[in-house]
């Protein structure tokens, strides 16, 4: 460098200085807590690597951002440097599974434009766009906008996804937002209130170094030398933190040396895919924090992900609220503090959803915004309120065809205790309304398509809910909930457990139950006699293969009943509801296990719960006819054979079972 160009360099140096001190003195308008409350301010600059960055900052949290790029690459907050990873290039981040027809792979959809879309006193949005011109990045209009605003701890973010029809085929298998937290700080992570832990580190899962030895799959790891012993012989797989949609509201982390947190806030589902008991992740090892958009998580391969040519695709992701916490009191036990508080904000953000600062017009307003509003009723031979049913809005299809799309915004509540619903907030458009009862079987769908306009109030009144039913209850095992929840679900092995779910409710998500079942049944399979055995000790949640040496064989179970008198003539229903299954097939015989069988699945399901410690995947419901001359007067036998036998994750697991006498009429 010249001695002038020096000089010159110098003096640009000094008066950027004297801008930021400008900038940061500026108009600090109040005073809380020590925090000055100021009009958000932005900055283009260039870090010490040359790269070029954003920085906005609004006196509580400071955030800069890769530019063109629109990756999130530092967050400035309460003393801290960066609460994110400074050794990861990608820290904060959107990104997208893609395979088009030869091409297709991991898309972090870096933007290659910049623009300041609001800049007021209250708050500065800004944009990091990408378009497609052809080539090799995923065929996409991706808009990354973030938001951050006067006297607020956080960033609002949303994307704005497009595809034109003329554009390629091409399959979106996982869309989401991932930040990777700064890991000499975050170490105590919270999903839930019965679930939050301090958590192992990425290092401790290390499978080459000794620290950890891999088990089934690659995202279940035994911890055997971790660095801390506390963990040791403990299992880690961030399947286990996984979360219904519906709960889904809040999850993150806390540094409990620094007392800050750090949360992903949702608050709404409209923009996700699958309807409100669809699982997806949340925060994991890393540490990291992942708000899932779109994924086949729990569905697998039935998930609706491709776009076809012709298809074109438009839909708003989020926004969702990234929120810091922090504690300033000497208090013993930061993280209920910090956790309480983070609630108390997703309330506050639930609480002002459809926000009304969003600058994009295609994030409509409460005012944009239409809504529905009825009185569910069921008639299962009588009529009576459905009571605490799930009620919902989604694109126009068969009943429970929410559970697979991922195109369309879906718009879900739940009915009180006399059935009545209000469904707010909804996008205009035509759908269908869905829903589903607890205790009851099967999916409701409403006869009419529900087209709802701007500003409009729908009310459907009555809307009647007829399960399927051909004939009075002679059994039944387990309650119609859509889960495996109520069944046998046995203890975890000692060197692959979870403390966290040793006293809680969610004993399923332990890692190897699946194991047991060979240890249970070593050489019979499991036999259920209808008024001696309990689904609540005798069924096991699952039906899976049984290990022998090692291989895997299929498995047949058997429903054992008596009957004093049987209609020959008659046809009996055997109602068979499934809450997950893999790459499995279900066969039904009555009193012959070799005979041709009464029913078969077919090959179904790809949702992979039972690897995935969830205790449901989607619901499927078969009725099945068995005609009465199948039966015969005294003891018969229903077997259930899964007929798929790979390894220990081909398999089913039954939500409920009811035999049905023949209807009288
Ligand atoms: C700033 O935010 C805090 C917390 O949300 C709120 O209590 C306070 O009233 C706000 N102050 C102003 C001046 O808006
Ligand atoms: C259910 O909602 C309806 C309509 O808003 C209301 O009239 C009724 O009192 C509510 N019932 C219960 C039990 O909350
Ligand atoms: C589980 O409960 C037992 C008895 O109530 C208690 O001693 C133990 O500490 C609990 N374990 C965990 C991990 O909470
Ligand atoms: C079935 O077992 C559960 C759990 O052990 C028990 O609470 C329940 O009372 C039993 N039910 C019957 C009918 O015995």
């Amino acid at each position: 460098m010249s001695s002038r160009k020096k000089i010159a360099s110098s003096i640009i140096c000094f008066l950027l200085l004297l801008l930021l001190l400008a900038l940061a003195f500026s108009e600090p308008t109040r005073n809380l807590d020590g925090i000055s409350a100021r009009a958000p301010t932005l900055q283009q600059i260039r870090n010490r690597h040359g790269t070029r960055e954003v920085v906005v900052d609004n006196g509580i949290i400071s955030v800069s951002f890769s530019s063109p790029q629109g990756l999130i690459t530092g967050i400035k907050y309460k003393g801290i440097d960066n609460v994110l990873n400074p050794h990861l290039r990608d820290r904060g981040y959107w990104d997208i599974t893609w395979q088009g027809q030869n091409i297709g792979g991991l898309d972090r959809i870096e933007g290659t434009k910049f623009r300041i879309v609001t800049q007021t006193q209250e708050q500065v949005e800004i944009s990091f766009s990408r378009t497609w011109e052809g080539g090799s990045h995923i065929p996409l209009n991706v808009d990354k906008r973030y938001i951050i605003r006067t006297n607020t701890s956080g960033i609002y973010t949303y994307g704005i996804f497009e595809r034109l029809p003329e554009w390629p085929e091409v399959d979106m298998g996982l869309i989401r937002m991932a930040f990777k937290l700064n890991p000499d700080r975050f170490h105590y992570m919270v999903v839930a209130d019965n679930r939050q832990r301090e958590m192992p580190t990425d290092d401790d899962r290390d499978i080459h170094r000794g620290h950890a030895k891999p088990l089934a799959y690659k995202e279940a790891v035994e911890l055997v030398h971790p660095h801390n012993l506390m963990f040791k012989n403990q299992v880690d797989d961030k399947y286990q933190y996984t979360c219904e949609i519906k709960d889904n509201k809040v999850h993150g982390w806390i540094s409990t040396k620094s007392k800050v947190g750090f949360w992903i806030i949702s608050p709404s589902g409209e923009y996700r895919s699958g309807g409100p008991i669809k699982q997806e992740l949340t925060s994991h090892v890393g540490p990291t924090a992942i708000t899932t958009f779109i994924s086949g998580h729990y569905v697998g391969s039935d998930m609706e992900t491709h776009y076809n040519a012709g298809e074109a695709w438009k839909k708003v992701l989020g926004p969702v609220f990234i929120y810091l916490n922090s504690d300033s009191s000497t208090t013993i036990n930061p993280p209920v503090l910090l956790w309480n508080d983070a609630k108390r904000q997703s309330e506050k953000e639930v609480g002002a959803w459809p926000y009304d600062f969003v600058a994009s017009s295609d994030f409509l307003t409460r005012r944009e915004r239409g809504i529905v509003t009825g009185r569910l009723l069921v008639n299962d031979r009588f009529l009576k309120p459905g009571r605490s049913a799930y009620v919902g809005l989604a694109p126009p299809g068969e009943a429970g065809s929410w559970q697979t799309n991922t195109k369309g915004y879906q718009f879900w509540t739940t009915t009180n205790d006399t059935g009545y619903f209000k469904i707010e907030n909804v996008r205009p458009g035509t759908y269908n309304l869905y829903g589903w009862v607890p205790g009851f079987i099967g999916d409701f769908r409403y006869q009419n398509l529900v087209t709802v306009g701007a500003g409009s109030t729908i009310s459907l009144d009555r809307v009647v809910y007829e399960p399927p039913r051909n004939g009075p209850t002679l059994w039944e095992i387990g309650v119609p909930d859509r889960t495996a929840r109520e069944y046998f679900i046995p203890e975890p092995y000692k060197d692959t457990m979870n403390p966290l779910y040793l006293n809680n409710t969610d004993k399923f998500r332990q890692y190897g139950l699946w194991q047991r079942y060979t240890e249970l049944y070593p050489d019979h399979d499991l036999v259920y006699t209808i008024g001696s055995s309990n689904y609540s000790q005798d069924w096991f949640y699952a039906h899976v293969t049984r290990k022998i040496g090692s291989t895997y064989v299929p498995t047949t179970w058997q429903i054992v009943f008596h009957l004093p008198y049987t209609n020959w003539r008659g046809s009996y229903t055997l109602q068979l509801a499934l809450a997950s299954a893999a790459r499995a097939t279900l066969q039904v015989r009555i009193n012959n296990e070799y005979s041709m069988p009464l029913f078969s699945t077919g090959n179904i399901g790809r949702d992979n719960a039972i690897a995935r410690h969830g205790i449901h995947g989607i619901y499927r419901l078969y009725s099945i006819n068995v005609p009465g001359r199948l039966l015969r007067t005294g003891t018969n036998t229903i077997y259930l054979r899964q007929a798929k036998a790979i390894g220990p994750f081909e398999g089913l697991m039954y939500d409920y079972i009811r035999l049905e006498e023949p209807s009288s009429h």
